[in-house]
């Protein structure tokens, strides 16, 4: 994927990254969590490799499905907005979210934009006026065709889309938007950027979706009325998606350049290097949203990812089933690095998941407990009571240090690899193997024999595991940052030397410098009946 040129003031490349915007009919569950997070280890990643990062996350509040979930609760809907989107911002804080921003569609500048590039479209000649008549998914909030939908068997001569969600018959008049007319430019992307839709399956999926040849899109809504006015046509409100998806050009001050305090930045950070979304809405953003964009005369994002689905125990999360998990819970329960790490590691990031509580206790109490946090401890309290809690100075290095040391230099490159596609799982991997590696080579000089035979040893053994560490605590920071952030607290890592511009060759832990007395920084975790 090219990438954007560097700022030549600050030679920072930019970088752009967006969640999905998630609907406000309910408060945020495990789903919305795991997207938060895992584009956030992304998104800190960049900005520790140098990258001038603009994260932007948010609520789609727009629309029928939120207009009746109002309703449903008895409230207007802008004060119900209001109520659960504060949720979303509150989620955000909890989980450690870096987000540079969070957009509402029901903000002014948001319908600044979304009227702007509506008429952008209907400048290009493509929008006309006609009547949708056909089938809706208020869930959804998607148009179906007769060929795409199911007999509902709880509801004689009722319909359903793919998801199971019931489907309305809808008559009504609407501005379509010629989608038609973007099939073979859509293919004609899809071709020239391969890595536009990812993973393969996702984007497989879509090629054969658009290969059969796409029809107009109803692009405006008479039938209610929460949504952005169709300007110089009020009686219409914009589709909810044309709507929610502009909320990512929004952001950055379109149609202006900029927004006030960075004018540039439509310029410097549009194209989107990477819109982060669940598979479930992959079409939206993989043929109507290029579509949109190809007809607005704006460029088209790099990438859109579409990750997998979490389940509870291997089953669909779901109201009825009562088995919707609050991220608040389960940060109570486990801690949030803990519960950061094991969502990112324990599934192939793009596949389905499921989360057991037997599984994060596993990976808490074996990767982090016993694997890295007893490998720092060990060191640290070695140090600690050896050296006078004074980082050691090495001496002439044997090969087994210079092969730690080395496969520890490596590992940026290689995790680098990883996030360029969004891997996350096997970036902590190769993480995984350093740390084994670290803990191998401990067994294997035995510092604490060296201590009587051979103190000299001692001291570079010690030094070299530390130095592992501090690799492997900065490599740390975008999945835990906090657990980080206290790990280069004992090794005495000042703020300023925690990015990846720390990692080079010759960049190594400080000999010489005083180190605060060693603490755990990843407890076991003991469930409560067997504390007992
Ligand atoms: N509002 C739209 C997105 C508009 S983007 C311009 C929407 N909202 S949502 O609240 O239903 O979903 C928000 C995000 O959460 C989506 O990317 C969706 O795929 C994701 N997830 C919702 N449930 C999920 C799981 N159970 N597991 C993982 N992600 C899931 O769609």
């Amino acid at each position: 994927m090219p990438g954007k040129t560097p700022n030549k003031t600050s030679g920072k490349t930019p970088y752009y990254i967006t969640t999905a915007i998630s609907y406000v009919n309910g408060p945020p569950h495990l789903g919305h969590a795991y997207e938060a997070i895992s584009t956030d280890v992304m998104a800190r990643f960049k900005h520790l490799d140098g990258y001038d990062v603009i994260f932007l996350t948010g609520t789609d509040e727009h629309g029928q499905k939120v207009e009746k979930s109002a309703i449903a609760a008895g409230k207007d809907p802008r004060a119900f907005c209001d109520e659960i989107a504060g949720l979303f911002r509150d989620m955000c804080t909890l989980l450690n979210i870096s987000n540079d921003d969070f957009i509402r569609t029901t903000e002014p500048r948001h319908y600044a934009a979304s009227q702007a590039i509506w008429l952008r479209l209907a400048d290009a000649g493509d929008i006309y006026l006609g009547n949708y008549a056909g089938w809706y998914s208020v869930r959804d909030e998607a148009y179906f065709h007769e060929d795409e939908l199911s007999d509902d068997p709880a509801n004689p001569g009722g319909k359903l889309a793919p998801s199971g969600a019931p489907a309305e018959w809808v008559e009504e008049p609407s501005y379509f938007f010629k989608l038609s007319e973007y099939t073979q430019p859509l293919l004609d992307h899809y071709q020239a950027h391969p890595d536009f839709i990812m993973p393969a399956t996702r984007k497989n999926e879509v090629v054969s979706f658009v290969s059969q040849g796409l029809r107009d899109l109803s692009l405006s809504r008479t039938t209610f009325k929460w949504g952005v006015p169709v300007p110089g046509d009020p009686g219409h409100i914009m589709y909810v998606w044309l709507d929610a998806l502009t909320n990512y050009i929004t952001a950055l001050g379109f149609p202006e350049k900029g927004i006030e305090g960075r004018e540039d930045v439509f310029e410097t950070h549009w194209p989107a290097d990477l819109h982060v979304i669940g598979k479930d809405i992959v079409r939206f953003h993989a043929v109507y949203w290029p579509a949109f964009l190809m007809s607005a005369g704006v460029a088209l994002p790099k990438r859109v990812f579409g990750h997998g689905f979490l389940n509870i125990e291997g089953e669909k999360m779901s109201k009825s089933l009562g088995n919707v998990l609050s991220p608040a819970a389960m940060v109570e329960e486990f801690g949030l690095d803990p519960m950061r790490y094991f969502l990112l590691r324990e599934v192939p990031y793009g596949q389905d998941g499921s989360f057991s509580r037997e599984a994060i206790i596993q990976r808490i109490n074996a990767d982090l407990a016993n694997d890295f946090g007893n490998l720092a401890q060990r060191v640290l309290s070695m140090i600690n009571k050896n050296c006078g809690g004074i980082v050691p100075e090495p001496g002439a290095l044997q090969p087994e240090d210079e092969t730690l040391l080395g496969d520890a230099t490596n590992l940026l490159a290689e995790m680098r690899e990883a996030f360029e596609v969004q891997a996350f799982h096997t970036a902590l991997e190769k993480m995984w193997t350093q740390v084994r590696a670290a803990n191998a080579y401990i067994d294997h000089q035995a510092p604490w024999t060296l201590r009587k035979e051979n103190p000299e040893r001692m001291q570079t053994v010690l030094y070299v595991l530390g130095e592992a560490i501090r690799r492997l605590g900065i490599l740390a920071g975008p999945f835990m940052p906090d657990s980080a952030a206290k790990m280069l607290d004992q090794l005495a890592v000042g703020e300023a030397a925690r990015d990846f511009s720390s990692l080079g060759a010759d960049a190594r832990w400080q000999a010489g410098i005083e180190l605060p007395k060693p603490e755990g920084v990843f407890p076991r975790h003991v469930e409560e009946e067997a504390a007992e």
